[in-house]
């Protein structure tokens, strides 16, 4: 059974930008930038079936591309910080992408999604990080805000079986319309 979920790319110069955050935080494990990503819709472990009619209904998907930016960082679980990750910010056109993508799982009978939806790109996992030493790496960072870059795509991911983490196979793309 893969384990799936639909997402956007992160561009090249982007992510090495972004790389340059991988240091100074004790108890971080850095994701390997090439593995950077937006995740859309989480869908988990499903059988082939639910896999095929999903993929399907992505490829029904007609919502033209957009641009999107990421604007700050922040971090996931409070007194027990366990994600690192960057925000992004509101964007109508990621919106649509979301919906459309909630509604192909729908579709295929994928189960409802348990979390809320908060987009982010997650840039490291915290294992034993300090929450006053997280709180101090973010305002060693400051604000930070990237060059909006164009979305022409989102992608269709498996990881490994139930483990989860990169490396991430694209197993089919979605183009956006011009
Ligand atoms: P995360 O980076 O915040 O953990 C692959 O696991 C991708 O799907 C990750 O970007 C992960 O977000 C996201 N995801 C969303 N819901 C998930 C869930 N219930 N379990 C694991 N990953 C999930």
């Amino acid at each position: 059974m893969p384990r799936l979920f639909t997402a956007i790319e992160i561009p090249t110069s982007l992510a090495q930008r972004l790389s340059i955050l991988r240091a100074g935080l004790s108890g971080a494990r850095w994701i390997d930038p090439e593995n950077y990503h937006l995740t859309l819709r989480f869908i988990g472990d499903v059988d082939g079936i639910i896999a095929r009619d999903f993929t399907h209904a992505l490829g029904e998907i007609d919502l033209p591309s957009f641009d999107l930016r990421l604007e700050g960082l922040d971090s996931f679980g409070g007194r027990k910080p366990r994600a690192l990750f960057a925000r992004v910010a509101p964007s109508e056109g990621l919106e649509a992408l979301r919906r459309a993508n909630d509604r192909a799982a729908r579709e295929a009978g994928v189960p409802p999604e348990g979390r809320n939806y908060m987009p982010h790109v997650t840039l490291a996992r915290l294992r034993g990080a300090r929450p006053d030493a997280v709180a101090r790496y973010l305002e060693g960072v400051g604000w930070m805000q990237s060059q909006p870059f164009a979305v022409e795509r989102f992608v269709l991911y498996s990881s490994r079986n139930s483990i989860g983490g990169g490396p991430y196979v694209i197993e089919a793309e979605f183009p956006l319309s011009a």
